[in-house]
């Protein structure tokens, strides 16, 4: 038989471990009221041991959860059923914790209820962590499941997460993609296009552009030979503790091949009206032409982007344009021209103008054809702009108008060498200095009219 003393020992001992249970442990009356709980239940609702003393275990339980809790405890009486209850409890602050709960009824020997032992397990954070793992689990599910915008993850140049989208853009399964090592993506894109990659990610671009996400417009071969044009963001994140990129990425490919036809039809009015001009007068038509020629030249020697390369280019084929109202005699004249004559040539920047500006260009044609006889020191014609008021590409069309047509025959002299030519736009002050030095470059790298023999 133990002794009192032990008897008193084995007590302070179960209640020590009662009272510091991490597990909440109350014990409420066959009325519900509470009896007696542990630090955790004090912990847990926000109520001293006096207060809760006084309370019932109903006041604890979420309104809206209360009738669930009447038919398990009932089902709990009636058919002993003794799964966990998960429920939601308010907090005396008003706040909603989530809890797991496992009741003991105890019967006295008339069968009837003495009292209920509650053990509650406090699991919001894992109900919150559930909740968003359901939420993350949806965007993912959104993300893999829309057919429009192909959705990545890479980094260290693999990829760690991408939907269909991608997969077929790539014409490969993501597990594929997902083990293929970064030079195996690389064939898969134009080898035109791999040095916008490398430029876009280099570390002086990064350098600069910081967070920024990265726009890229680049094509990927296909097997069929064809291209596909992606229009690609690639936006940096961390990822798994790790520097990362989220990339999204749309299929172009039509809208460039629109784009293109639309650029060759109008290419084609453009040489259209380039013919038109020459008709009257062959030092013109091919005049234009080799102009075009040398202006893109000395553009993309500027480094100038793609789209102003092409405005120049176009601009450049049809700048003497407004030379179709002028009499043909006086184009092909043999000899000096007389004041009066030379002011109606003079007159073509200004017609082209007139003739262009009513034609809705997204670019500003008209105006880069009105300004190609002005000079940076104002002494141009038809406004007599000075250098700011100039637009480059009517800058560029200058220096190369007047290199071609120096070097060219005219009906009044022979032409007169590239060297002569190359000599006046450094010498004249009318000229801009970074176009005049890219046109001397492009000189030096080899450039030469086409068609023409003596240059
Ligand atoms: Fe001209």
């Amino acid at each position: 038989m133990p002794t009192d003393k032990k008897l008193n020992s084995d007590r302070d001992k179960y209640y020590e471990l009662f009272e510091n249970a991490t597990i909440g442990i109350s014990i409420t009356d066959h009325h519900g009221l509470l009896l007696d709980l542990n630090q955790a239940i004090i912990t847990m609702t926000g109520y001293s041991r006096e207060e809760l003393l006084k309370m019932k275990v109903s006041q604890l339980i979420h309104p809206d959860d209360l009738e669930k809790s009447r038919l398990y405890f009932d089902s709990i009486i009636q058919k002993g059923y003794r799964d966990t209850y998960r429920g939601r409890m308010l907090r005396k602050n008003g706040e909603v914790i989530w809890v797991d709960v496992h009741p003991e009824i105890m019967k006295g020997n008339n069968d009837k209820i003495s009292e209920t032992r509650y053990y509650i397990q406090d699991i919001t954070d894992l109900v919150k962590a559930q909740k968003a793992q359901i939420e993350h689990d949806k965007t993912l599910r959104i993300l893999e499941e829309q057919d429009l915008y192909g959705v990545a993850i890479i980094q260290d140049g693999k990829f760690k997460y991408l939907n269909q989208v991608v997969a077929s853009m790539y014409e490969s399964s993501i597990e594929d993609i997902i083990s293929m090592k970064p030079y195996e993506y690389r064939e898969k894109i134009h080898p035109d296009d791999i040095p916008i990659f490398i430029e876009k990610f280099s570390e002086r671009k990064l350098s600069k552009t910081k967070n920024q996400a990265i726009h890229m417009q680049y094509r990927l071969k296909l097997s069929d030979g064809k291209n596909k044009w992606l229009d690609q963001y690639f936006k940096p994140i961390v990822y798994e503790g790790k520097k990362a990129y989220f990339a999204t990425a749309i299929d172009i490919s039509e809208r460039i091949t629109r784009e293109k036809e639309i650029e060759k039809a109008f290419y084609g009015i453009v040489t259209a009206l380039s013919i038109t001009a020459g008709l009257r007068d062959p030092y013109t038509a091919g005049h234009q032409s080799r102009v075009a020629d040398l202006s893109r030249a000395i553009a993309i020697k500027m480094n100038l982007t793609k789209e102003k390369v092409d405005i120049i280019r176009w601009a450049a084929k049809i700048h003497d344009l407004g030379k179709i109202t002028i009499p043909a005699e006086i184009l092909t004249k043999p000899s000096k021209l007389l004041d009066a004559e030379f002011n109606l040539i003079k007159g073509h920047a200004a017609t082209g103008y007139d003739i262009l500006k009513d034609i809705e260009f997204p670019w500003p044609i008209a105006d880069i054809v009105h300004q190609h006889h002005e000079r940076i020191d104002g002494t141009g014609y038809p406004c007599r702009l000075v250098d700011s008021a100039i637009l480059l590409e009517s800058k560029i069309i200058a220096v190369a108008d007047t290199v071609e047509a120096m070097t060219t025959d005219r009906p009044y002299r022979p032409g007169l060498g590239i060297d002569k030519a190359l000599d006046e736009i450094q010498k004249n002050q009318g000229y801009d200095k970074t176009v005049v030095g890219a046109c001397m470059e492009v000189f030096r790298d080899g450039f030469k009219f086409k068609g023409a023999s003596n240059n």
